[in-house]
C-alpha cells in the first residue's frame, strides 16, 4: 500500500534521538535543557507581531503562489544589499519565490531538479557528508542515488570539490552544499562557490546552496553563491539558493523562506507549488517583508551568539577538538563516541544533544563520519547557555 521508498526515510535523525535516550530518565530536580535541536529561541522581534495584527483583515484570503510583490521586492533588496550585487543581477517577479521555511523547498525541489535519468542512467544527488537530513530525505524519495561527499576536518569540513570523479559528475542531476555548514559552521568561500557553478554549469546540474545560516556569522559576513553568479558575469544559470528568517530573526515558527535564482527553476517550482506547496499566509508575508528590510534586530541576534561563542570558547578551550565556527551556532564537538556521551549527558545532566552520526552516512569503508561528535546548538540566553556548558564540562 505505501511507497516503498518511504521506508528508507527511517533514519530521521530525531526519531533515533528519541529511541536512544526513550528509557533514561534524567536527573530529578535538573531542568532538561533541549540543545539537540536547531531552533533559535531569541526573542522574536516586536515587529512581527504588530505587522501581524495589523494585516489581520488578510486571514480570508487565500495567499498566491508568488507571494507580493513587496515581498519579493524586499527579499531582492536584502540580496542585494548583503551580497553586494550588481542592481539589476535579479528580477524580483522571475528569480524570486517565497516559501513556507526553507525545509519544505530544499524538500521540494528534488522533485523538479531529478529527471528519471541522466546519460541514460539512474541520477545522482550529491550532499556533503554530515549534512542536513532534509537533503538525504528529499533525495531518496527523488528516486536518484545519494552520493554523499566528504566533509571533514581535512578539508576544511566542506566537500573537495575537485575530488568528485567525471562519471559521478555525468550523473549528477543536482549537488546540494550548505554555507555555513550545519552542523560545523564551514564557510564556502567565494573562490570555492564560483568552482561549484562553474561545475554545476559544464555538467549541467542543479546547485542548491543552502544559506540560511548566512547571517549568523562570527567576523566576516559569508558570500552566497549568488555573488559567484555575480562574479563569473550575472547569469543565475543552474543556481538555486535558499534563504530563511527562522535563523535570521529568530522566527522559525513564522515558516518563512524563499528561493533564489535561475528563473526557468524558479518558474517550474512556481507550477510546482502551485500544486502541492504550502503557501504562505498574507499577514506572515507582511511581516516577513518588513524583516528582510530591517537589519538591525539581525545584528542584534548576531551579538548575542557570538557572546555564547565567547563563552563557550573560554570554557571548552581546546577540549574536544573545540574550535569557534565561522558560522551558524552549533558546537561540532568531538567526544569520542557521540551515542554514548548523548545517553551519558541526558543521564547525567538532563542536556539533550545530537549524536554526529545521526547527521551522516557511513562512508566507503563503512565508517560513519560523525560518530565521534556531538551537535550541541547554541540556541539558549546567554545564561542558560553558561548553565548547560558547566553540565556537559562535569558529564564529559
Ligand atoms: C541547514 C538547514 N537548512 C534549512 C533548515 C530549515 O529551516 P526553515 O525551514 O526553518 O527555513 C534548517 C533548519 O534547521 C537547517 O539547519
Amino acid at each position: 500500500m505505501l511507497n516503498p521508498r518511504l521506508q528508507l526515510l527511517s533514519e530521521y535523525p530525531f526519531d533515533r534521538l528519541r529511541a536512544l535516550l526513550g528509557g533514561i530518565d534524567p536527573p530529578s530536580g535538573m531542568a532538561p535543557m533541549v540543545l539537540s535541536v536547531g531552533e533559535p529561541r531569541h526573542a522574536t522581534p516586536p515587529l512581527v507581531h504588530d505587522v501581524v495584527s495589523n494585516n489581520g483583515d488578510l486571514w480570508n484570503r487565500y495567499p498566491p503562489v508568488e507571494g507580493t510583490a513587496e515581498f519579493r521586492s524586499a527579499a531582492v533588496g536584502w540580496l542585494t544589499r548583503r551580497y553586494a550585487l550588481p542592481d539589476h543581477l535579479l528580477d524580483a517577479d522571475r528569480h524570486v519565490l517565497p516559501v513556507a521555511g526553507t525545509r519544505e523547498a530544499l524538500f521540494l525541489l528534488a522533485a523538479v531538479a531529478v529527471p528519471r535519468s541522466k546519460v541514460g542512467r539512474r541520477p545522482v544527488v550529491s550532499m556533503p557528508n554530515p549534512f542536513y537530513h532534509v537533503y538525504f530525505g528529499a533525495t531518496l524519495m527523488s528516486g536518484a542515488e545519494p552520493v554523499y561527499l566528504p566533509a571533514a576536518r581535512d578539508t576544511g569540513f566542506l566537500p573537495d570539490l575537485a575530488a568528485i570523479d567525471s562519471a559521478t559528475l555525468e550523473r549528477t542531476a543536482m549537488m546540494y552544499l550548505c554555507s555555513p555548514a550545519n552542523p560545523q559552521g564551514a564557510v564556502a568561500d567565494l573562490a570555492y562557490l564560483k568552482y561549484a557553478v562553474r561545475l554545476a554549469r559544464r555538467h549541467d546540474f542543479v546547485l542548491a546552496v543552502d544559506e540560511c545560516y548566512t547571517e549568523i556569522y562570527d567576523r566576516q559576513p559569508p558570500p552566497g553563491a549568488l555573488k559567484a553568479c555575480a562574479a563569473l558575469g550575472g547569469s543565475t544559470d543552474n543556481v538555486v539558493v535558499f534563504h530563511s528568517l527562522s535563523k535570521r530573526s529568530s522566527v522559525p515558527g513564522l515558516r518563512s523562506g524563499f528561493v533564489a535564482g535561475d528563473p526557468r527553476l524558479i518558474e517550474a517550482f512556481r507550477r510546482l507549488r502551485s500544486f502541492g506547496g504550502a503557501t504562505v499566509p498574507l499577514p506572515v508575508l507582511a511581516a516577513a517583508t518588513a524583516l528582510w528590510r530591517d537589519d538591525d534586530h539581525v545584528e542584534q541576534n548576531r551579538a548575542l551568539y557570538r557572546a555564547k561563542f565567547d563563552l563557550a570558547e573560554r570554557s571548552l578551550g581546546n577540549r574536544f577538538g573545540f574550535f569557534r565556527p565561522e558560522g551558524a551556532f552549533f558546537l561540532w564537538l568531538e567526544v569520542g563516541d557521540g551515542e554514548e556521551a548523548a545517553r551519558a549527558l541526558w543521564a547525567k545532566s538532563a542536556l539533550r544533544v545530537l549524536p554526529g552520526a545521526y547527521m551522516a552516512q557511513p562512508d566507503a569503508f563503512g565508517v560513519n563520519p560523525g560518530a565521534p561528535f556531538v551537535r550541541v546548538a547554541l540556541i539558549e540566553d546567554l545564561a542558560s547557555t553558561e548553565e548547560a556548558l558547566r553540565r556537559l564540562l562535569k558529564v564529559l
